[in-house]
C-alpha cells in the first residue's frame, strides 16, 4: 500500500536508458506475459519516438504509457499499465492525466486509443468516448476511444 510518506511521481522516461529498461519490464509483465506473449517479439525500434511516461513511487516504476504521434493534431496513447500490486489507487488516472496536458502544451487537439474491452470503464472515467466497433487487437476484444483535449 501507498504509505503517507510515499509519493506518486509521474516522469518522463528517455528512451534506451536504465528507466526505459524497466519500463519494458513493467510492459511485458502486465500486458503480454498474461496473454501468453512476449513483449520481446516485437519490432521497438520505433519507439525511440514516442514519448515514454512512468509513474514512480520511492523510485520504484510501477505503471507506464507511452505516446505515439498520428498528425500535428492528433495523438495515440498506448501500452497503458498500472503493477498489479499498485491498482486501484489512482494510478492509472495520473499517469492519462499527465499524458493529456502534456499532450496538451505540445499543441495536440485530440487523444486517440485503443482499449481493451476490460478497460472501457477506466477511460470512460476519465471522459474517453468510444468511437468505433468491438474489433479484435493481440487476440482480445478492443474498441477505439477518443477525447478532445482542448475542452
Ligand atoms: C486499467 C489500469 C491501467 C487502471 O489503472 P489503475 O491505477 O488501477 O486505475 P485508477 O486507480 O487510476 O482508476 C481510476 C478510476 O477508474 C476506475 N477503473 C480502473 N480500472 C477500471 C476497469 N478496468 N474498469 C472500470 N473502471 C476502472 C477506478 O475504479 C477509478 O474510478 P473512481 O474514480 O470512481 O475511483 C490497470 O488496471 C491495468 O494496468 N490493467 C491491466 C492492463 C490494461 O488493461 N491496460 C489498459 C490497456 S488498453
Amino acid at each position: 500500500m501507498i504509505e503517507n510518506r510515499d509519493k506518486i511521481q509521474i516522469r518522463e522516461i528517455s528512451y534506451n536508458t536504465p528507466d526505459y529498461t524497466k519500463e519494458l519490464v513493467l510492459r511485458d509483465k502486465v500486458l503480454r506475459k498474461p496473454l501468453g506473449m512476449s513483449l520481446y517479439d516485437a519490432n521497438l525500434d520505433a519507439e525511440k519516438d514516442d514519448v515514454h511516461i512512468g509513474a514512480f513511487v520511492n523510485n520504484d516504476m510501477v505503471g507506464v504509457l507511452i505516446l505515439t504521434k498520428l498528425n500535428a493534431d492528433e495523438i495515440k496513447m498506448r501500452q497503458v499499465a498500472v503493477d498489479e500490486d499498485w491498482r486501484s489507487l489512482n494510478i492509472g488516472r495520473a499517469l492519462v492525466v499527465f499524458a493529456e496536458e502534456s499532450s496538451k502544451m505540445k499543441g495536440f487537439k485530440t487523444m486517440l486509443l485503443n482499449a481493451r474491452k476490460a478497460a472501457i470503464g477506466f477511460y470512460d472515467k476519465l471522459g474517453y468516448e468510444i468511437i468505433s466497433d468491438e474489433f479484435m487487437e493481440i487476440n482480445i476484444p478492443h474498441y477505439k476511444m477518443c477525447k478532445q483535449l482542448s475542452k
